[in-house]
Parts: structure tokens; C-alpha cells; sequence
């Protein structure tokens, strides 16, 4: 596990992720079952949705008794649940749970019953008439006020919380995105429907938070395009078959073996998040930069000096034949320069080495825009 945590960096709930996929919960479909089946091809799971008070409960009934859609049903969720959580035990998979429930006290009260071996997944996405009447799923996002308050409820229990949601329902998916980072979210699992990855960058540049992409993710091409755009992990659910598991898994464990960074972001003048920032110049010409350390209220100087602190002592700050005096300023690998290379070939520096380096300056660089 060691080995994936160099490879990926990747830390839910205190323990480590061995990739970057997972499985996204189906009403009456997905139980730890459904995941230990595909174990040995996913990183992480949210099992559920599970009804968690009277009224969602009530509506799992009717949606169930209408004979077109599964619900897991029973009269107990929290020894439902503890079931299912003792099944995960011996499985490196990282749990989570997708929860239905109408008010901060019934997530909060299933957290002490439960504790913190999961992550508790709101699920603030579900839109089935009977249980957005119930005052969860998409009803959340319409009072977002109240998903904050049911983030805050379960913080003061000390859990890893992730909220699922779906863009383009909410007022302002990047106002929502900000507001749950506030109020103690540790990861945003997003569906974003066919809105494509501009949605993503603006979420990833809203918010430092672990976001998880959902939907339609069937090829590389897919999740690679999302992890460039500011995904830290992609879920499946519809296409949670083995095989398609299994190549995501070793296509992405291919990938990061052979550039280092995984999920490194496009250069921003193409199309990048922001952080991108780890391979932009000096702010020296007019370009895409200007604006974007305008929008996150980043003086020119205060860059600069945040990127050259960043890079003291580490081997990034070599570079005296580079355009800007340090690789700090140098463009991604993907982008061919003669001088760059040269400086990394004297400093026995590797390109995959290069990137995980740049990795590391992005890290820092979130955590001083997003302090
Ligand atoms: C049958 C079915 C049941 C679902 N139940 C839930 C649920 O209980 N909670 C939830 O957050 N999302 C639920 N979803 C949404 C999925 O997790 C996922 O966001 C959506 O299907 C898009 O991803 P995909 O293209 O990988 O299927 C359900 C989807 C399907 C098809
Ligand atoms: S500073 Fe360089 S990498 Fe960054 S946006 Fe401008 S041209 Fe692109
Ligand atoms: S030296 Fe090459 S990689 Fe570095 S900033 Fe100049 S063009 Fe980009």
C-alpha cells in the first residue's frame, strides 16, 4: 500500500487510496457485496442509499411499492448499516456510506452509533419526487443552507464528510462548492451530467477540496480529461462492471507510473485550473496568468515570492538557464524546451521526478490561495 500512496498521494479518512477509481452507490444495487465483488479493481466505494430517519424511510417504501426502481429496505438502519460496515473488515477498499436523511440530527445521532471508520456521504443529488418531498436529495441543493448545516452536524462528530451532488441544480455550484468547503466538507462528489469539464475547473478553482467525478466515466479518455480539469478521483455507478473497473485501474496506474503526477492539471493558457499555476512563467507578458492571479486576488510579487520560497532547498530551484532563472517557472513536461531538459539532465533530475516536484509546488500553492 506504500507503493500506491508514492505512486497516487492519496489519503481518505486516515487511509490510503490504492487508486484513483471507485464505485458511486445505486439505490438496492450497490451493498459492500456489490463492492467486495470488484475489490480488487477500485481504490474506494459508497455503498447506499440508505434512508436514515422516518421520512426518508417512508419514502424508500413508496419508491419501491411504485415497482420501478430498487431501495434497500429494513426496519433498523443502524444495525443495517453496522452490518454492512463489519463486511468491509479485511478489504483495503476505503467505505463510504450514501445517506439519505432529512435533518443535521440524523446524521449526526448515525455517527455516534456508527463512528468514523466510514465516510458519510450526503446525498444531496437524489431527485426522486417522493424523497426531495422527504427533504433530502436534491432538496439540498434548492436550501443549501440546510446541507451546511447537515456537513456541520456531522463534523461536530469528527467524521469524514462527502457530499453528492449533481451540477446545475443549485443557484451557484461555485458559491455551494465554497460554502461546504467552509463549513468543514472533506470531499465533493460531483455528477456532472453532460456539463463537460469547464464545470469541474470552476468547482476545483472554488474550493481546495477532494473532489471524486461522476458520471459517464466508461473510457481512459474520460477520466483522463477529468483528472486534468481538477478531479482527484473518478466513480462509476451504471458502468461498475469488472472489466470496465479493471481497465480504468490499470490504465491510470500505467499513467502514473510513467508521468508522476497523475492527475497534473493542463497549463492554464490551455484550458487549466489553477493548479496550473505550478508551470506558469514569470508574470512578464500579457497571457491568461494576469487574470487568473486577479480573479484569486494574488498580487504578481506575492506569486513570485510564494513560488520561489516554495522551491528553496528543493531541487526545482535550480534552473539559471531557464527562461526565469528556476524551474519554479517552467513549463510542463508535455511542453518540449531544450532548456529545461538540459537543466534536469545536470541535476540528474527525472522527468517523472520533474512532475512530482511540480505536484508538490501546486500543493503548496492551493494551500496559500485556499489558506
Ligand atoms: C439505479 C440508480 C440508483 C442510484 N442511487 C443513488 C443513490 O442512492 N444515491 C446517490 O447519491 N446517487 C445515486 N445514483 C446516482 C449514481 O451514483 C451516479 O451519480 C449516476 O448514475 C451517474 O454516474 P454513472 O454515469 O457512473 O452511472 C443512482 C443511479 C442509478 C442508476
Ligand atoms: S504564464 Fe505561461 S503557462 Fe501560464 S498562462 Fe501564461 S503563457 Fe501559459
Ligand atoms: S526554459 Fe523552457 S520550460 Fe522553462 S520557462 Fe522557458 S520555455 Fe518554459
Amino acid at each position: 500500500m506504500m507503493h500506491a500512496f508514492e505512486r497516487f498521494g492519496l489519503l481518505i479518512n486516515d487511509r490510503i487510496v490504492r487508486t484513483p477509481v471507485g464505485i458511486a452507490s445505486m439505490a438496492g444495487i450497490v451493498d459492500a457485496a456489490y463492492v467486495l465483488e470488484r475489490a480488487a479493481h477500485i481504490g474506494f466505494a459508497f455503498i447506499g442509499g440508505y434512508s436514515i430517519d422516518a421520512p426518508t424511510m417512508a419514502a424508500a417504501k413508496a419508491i419501491a411499492a411504485g415497482g420501478n426502481r430498487k431501495e434497500f429496505l429494513y426496519e433498523d438502519p443502524v444495525q443495517e448499516l453496522r452490518a454492512q460496515i463489519a463486511l468491509f473488515e479485511k478489504s483495503d477498499v476505503v467505505p463510504g456510506i450514501n445517506l439519505r436523511g432529512s435533518l443535521p440530527d440524523s446524521f449526526s445521532s448515525l455517527a455516534k452509533a456508527l463512528g468514523d471508520s466510514v465516510i458519510y456521504e450526503i446525498d444531496a443529488h437524489c431527485r426522486q419526487p417522493a424523497m426531495v418531498n422527504a427533504g433530502c436529495g436534491e432538496y439540498y441543493l434548492n436550501n443549501p443552507d440546510k446541507l451546511v448545516a447537515v456537513v456541520r452536524a456531522l463534523k461536530g462528530e469528527g467524521v469524514t464528510v462527502s457530499v453528492k451532488m449533481r451540477v446545475g441544480v443549485a443557484d451557484d455550484d461555485r458559491a455551494l462548492a465554497a460554502a461546504l468547503w467552509k463549513a468543514g466538507a472533506d470531499i465533493l462528489h460531483i455528477d456532472l451530467m453532460d456539463a463537460g469539464s469547464a464545470k469541474l475547473r470552476q468547482i476545483r478553482n472554488s474550493c481546495p477540496l477532494l473532489i471524486i467525478a461522476n458520471n459517464s466515466i466508461t473510457g481512459f479518455d474520460r477520466m483522463k480529461e477529468m483528472l486534468q480539469h481538477g478531479a482527484d478521483l473518478v466513480s462509476l455507478a451504471r458502468h461498475s462492471d469488472e472489466r470496465t473497473l479493471a481497465g480504468l485501474d490499470a490504465a491510470i496506474t500505467r499513467y502514473a507510473d510513467e508521468e508522476g503526477w497523475y492527475n497534473a492539471p493542463k497549463q492554464i493558457c490551455r484550458g487549466g485550473d489553477i493548479r496550473g499555476l505550478a508551470f506558469c512563467c514569470m508574470p512578464v507578458k500579457e497571457c491568461p496568468l494576469i487574470p487568473t492571479l486577479s480573479r484569486i486576488g494574488l498580487p504578481r510579487e506575492d506569486y513570485i515570492r510564494l513560488k520561489l520560497d516554495a522551491v528553496r532547498g528543493t531541487p526545482l530551484e535550480h534552473g539559471s538557464q531557464t527562461c526565469f532563472g528556476s524551474l519554479a517557472f517552467c513549463c510542463k513536461n508535455s511542453s518540449p524546451c531544450m532548456f529545461r531538459n538540459m537543466t534536469l539532465k545536470q541535476h540528474n533530475i527525472s522527468p517523472k521526478e520533474y512532475m512530482r516536484l511540480k505536484r508538490d509546488l501546486s500543493e503548496t500553492i492551493m494551500s496559500r490561495v485556499f489558506p
